[in-house]
């Protein structure tokens, strides 16, 4: 989890572009070699040199769980792969050694410029894995005391939210998104729904003046897609954050800028920033996928359903069900190996990239004979990651992701899916993979008169646009205050209602 963009992300030319080729022969890279870099004529096989698997490219992109295993098949627990660049990386397959990587940082440091490829200039400014390994002095690319410094500021300010009021955000905000779509009997959930949900509760985590809301969520989301106006929307949430920093240290409140800048770490101020950068941003990407896949899941698993309706799982469970199978982050890149040493099988040489293979980990038939049982209430998946860097946020994304579910059942509660389910259609890049969409439809919902939408209106009939923002162009109209405990205080009543349309469901 790293900053996921950079200032030149937009400006990153796809992979197999003359751009990325590397100038460089033969090179040893240690426990890796490789040949000349060649993105070009990526081969339906995706195959590189040597014969080793592409993560990148037609083959990786179409299928990223079938690679993982003919990967194996042919290796076992840890695979040497290339990527982008045909720069070769391994690639940890095996649930138990992943963990091995993720605890051990004296075998496998997180500073991303121990990297062989990077001492030796193979790794082009452009190249499109600098957005998420070029080093960064924040708590993601720090080992030791230094990383102990940054992670205990963010943790000790995360810890201080009370859960019960991130809920209400959740619950404020579910419920006017509903308000936007429920008239209309139908709607997409990915665009409508799963994309705004967490950006709004974490522009009121970070104290964000609620009229920026809106503009937020459109920027993150801009800048994630890596579009043409992915460095203005950048620009848009830095210049966001920092007149919040400005604005927090005339009146600090109870948030977590303020908090981050009164920490006893002593975070300078461009710290300060990048922490709330990578927070804001690390938040959103996976908690749209878990909130998404659940919902999906949801609607076209009939088993799953039958046993959530049957009392024999609960939504915490399902989510970590889906933690299990359908990781938010499939891959986390990376470790370095800080001397040589093995791992999986694998001689492993000093200066060595390593992939945890979150998605592939979780379903290691060591760990899981049969995929098919299922694991409600177990936590020991892969998906939050583990070790020093386990992510500090999971509290909160479950809480966004379940209480955001939990409200669109209870207020649309003979929701259905709108298109047959193979018609449902994933993107894949190397690091997640996203429902593109998830069409849904349900009995009409009226909506309570002049009442204020999450989106910046109040009665919106398309859905947002991606048009960067400019921090001193906040929308027209801001959303409405706090509701209050009493949005929430409705909920038990609600949810038994949709309990059991779900439980009539499956009777027939
Ligand atoms: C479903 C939601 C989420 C998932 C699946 C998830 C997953 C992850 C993973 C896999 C890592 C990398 C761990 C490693 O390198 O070992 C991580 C790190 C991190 N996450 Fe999350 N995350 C989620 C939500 C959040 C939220 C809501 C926040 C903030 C409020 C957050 C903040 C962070 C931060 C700051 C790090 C870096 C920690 C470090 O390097 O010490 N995450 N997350």
């Amino acid at each position: 989890m790293t900053t996921p963009f950079s200032d030149d992300l937009s400006l990153t030319p796809p992979p197999g572009c003359p751009a990325h080729r590397l100038d460089t022969g033969e090179f040893d890279t240690g426990g890796l070699a490789t040949h000349g870099p060649d993105t070009h004529g990526l081969g339906a096989d995706g195959l590189g040199a040597d014969g080793l698997r592409r993560l990148y490219g037609p083959e990786a992109e179409a299928d990223p769980a079938g690679l993982y295993e003919k990967l194996r098949a042919e290796h076992g627990e840890v695979a040497p792969v290339l990527l982008h660049g045909d720069l070769p990386a391994w690639l940890i397959l095996g649930h138990s050694a992943n963990l091995t990587a993720m605890r051990t940082p004296s075998r496998f440091s997180r500073d991303s410029r121990r990297w062989t490829a990077f001492q030796q200039g193979l790794v082009t400014p452009d190249s499109p894995l600098m957005p998420v390994i070029a080093w960064q002095p924040l708590c993601v690319f720090a080992d030791g005391e230094e990383h102990k410094r940054l992670r205990r500021a963010v943790t000790d300010s995360l810890n201080r939210f009370d859960r019960r009021g991130i809920r209400r955000y959740v619950t404020r905000f579910a419920d006017q998104l509903i308000q936007d779509f429920g008239p209309t009997g139908q709607a997409e959930l990915v665009a409508r729904f799963a994309e705004h949900l967490p950006m709004l509760v974490m522009t009121q985590v970070v104290g964000m003046p609620e009229e920026y809301g809106p503009r937020l969520v459109d920027a993150a989301r801009d800048l994630m897609k890596g579009t043409e106006t992915a460095i203005a929307s950048n620009d848009y949430v830095v210049a966001t954050l920092r007149r919040l920093m400005e604005r927090k240290r005339v009146a600090p409140g109870a948030d977590l800028v303020s908090w981050l800048m009164q920490h006893s770490a002593g975070l300078t101020d461009d710290e300060v920033l990048e922490h709330l950068r990578v927070v804001l941003l690390a938040a959103n990407e996976t908690t749209v996928n878990l909130i998404a896949d659940t919902l999906k899941l949801l609607l076209t698993d009939r088993r799953f359903r039958t046993h959530l309706s049957g009392g024999h799982m609960t939504l915490p469970d399902a989510l970590d069900q889906v933690l299990w199978d359908s990781a938010p982050m499939s891959l986390v890149a990376g470790r370095w190996a800080t001397g040589d040493t093995e791992l999986g099988g694998q001689q492993i040489r000093a200066g060595d990239m390593l992939l945890l293979g979150l998605a592939a980990g979780n379903v290691d038939p060591a760990v899981r004979p049969d995929l098919s049982k299922p694991l409600y209430g177990n936590r020991s998946h892969l998906a939050f990651g583990g070790g020093p860097h386990e992510c500090p946020g999971q509290d909160i994304g479950r809480a966004i992701a379940e209480t955001s579910i939990d409200i669109l059942l209870t207020r649309l509660p003979d929701i259905q899916l709108a298109i047959p389910e193979d018609e449902l259609t994933w993107t894949s890049a190397w690091l997640s993979r996203h429902l593109v969409e998830l069409p849904v439809r349900f009995t009409p919902r009226s909506k309570p008169k002049g009442e204020a939408t999450a989106t910046g209106g109040t009665a919106p009939t398309t859905p947002p646009t991606t048009t960067p923002a400019t921090p001193d162009t906040p929308p027209a109209q801001p959303i409405a205050p706090p509701t209050g405990p009493a949005a929430t205080a409705t909920v038990p009543q609600q949810r038994r209602s949709w309990w059991s349309v779900l439980a009539g469901m499956f009777r027939h």
